[in-house]
């Protein structure tokens, strides 16, 4: 009988769980997470301080985790990874892409893309390219149909609709197919009148650094971004490279149940205080983004 077997989900619910991911994975039962999302240590990155992958390996160190993750999610799922290829020897080294073919092979749908601009990255000067100030978000599925509440993270229209749906042309009017023949539509009348539109999949987040201690959280607003556009309230969040507790913190705002795993202890006991903080605030969250807010949840 494999380790899961029979597992009850109960003893693991809303707790950070200390330990190795690739030994506690496995102790968790099939199908029962709705949102995987995850920030795991990138290749040789910050190695001193809580372990790192050469560049080479990455991809084998990271597919049996992959694996655990496809049984543990839900058909209807989500599983979004914040990594970036870093440079190796003046180029970028290509074991994001050599992952995500391979994690297709794995059975995996490469879904979509998106991108973190991080708005407040350090000023540089590099010989050969410039300050890097995006990282990527790849969103895997198990099946093309998957829960998505994209009302959940409408953005403002913006004040171009002031004088663009001004003036329209005769191609405003009805659906307007491209002519790149790429299947893209749109008709852009559609939008008179709406104070709201559909965001893009370029999110625009400062990095944050909760305390010294952690040096590579990231800002509570990313996790929870995709918390309410693949959840409901209720639902479970998985986070098996917790760091600093970040994804729990938004899971506390947004009502959702998680699951955290981390495997070194200060960061665990850091995660607890700030979940500790975060439940005994009134539980009503406003969601900012570029300075909008959206209301109690
Ligand atoms: C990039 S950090 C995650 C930061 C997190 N998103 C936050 O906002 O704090 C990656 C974390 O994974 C942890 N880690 C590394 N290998 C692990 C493993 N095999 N199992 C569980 N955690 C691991 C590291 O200690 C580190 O805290």
């Amino acid at each position: 009988m494999s380790t899961h077997e029979g597992a009850s989900l109960t003893p693991f619910l809303n707790r950070i769980l200390w330990g190795d991911c690739r030994e506690v994975l496995p102790r968790l039962p099939d199908a029962c997470v709705d949102l995987i999302v995850t920030s795991p240590p990138y290749a040789d990155q910050r190695k001193q301080v809580y372990g790192g992958v050469h560049p080479d390996h990455y991809v084998e160190w990271f597919l049996p985790i992959a694996a655990e993750l496809k049984r543990i999610l839900k058909p209807t799922g989500s599983f979004i990874l914040n990594i970036k290829e870093r440079v190796v020897n003046g180029e970028r080294h290509p074991y994001v892409l050599h992952l995500i073919l391979a994690m297709r092979e794995q059975g995996w749908l490469w879904t979509e893309e998106y991108i973190w601009h991080k708005k407040n990255c350090y000023p540089g000067k590099w010989p050969n390219r410039f300050r890097d100030a995006w990282e990527r978000l790849l969103h895997f599925t198990k099946q093309k149909q998957f829960k998505m509440f994209q009302e959940a993270v409408m953005v403002p229209m913006g004040e171009w609709r002031h004088e663009r749906l001004k003036k329209l042309n005769p191609n405003d009017l009805y659906r307007f197919n491209s002519q790149a023949g790429s299947g893209f539509g749109k008709r852009v009348a559609n939008w008179i009148g709406r104070e709201y539109a559909y965001p893009t999949n370029v999110l625009h987040m400062a990095t944050e650094c909760y305390n010294r201690y952690h040096a590579a959280t990231f800002p509570v607003d990313l996790p929870a971004w995709f918390i309410k556009l693949f959840t409901e309230p209720g639902d479970l969040v998985l986070d098996p490279f917790m760091g600093s507790g970040t994804t729990a913190v938004a899971c506390v705002r947004l009502d959702r149940r998680y699951i955290g795993i981390e495997v070194k202890e200060e960061y665990v006991r850091l995660a607890e205080e700030r979940i500790t903080k975060e439940n005994a605030l009134p539980n009503l969250y406003t969601f900012a983004e570029d300075g909008v807010s959206y209301g109690p949840k």
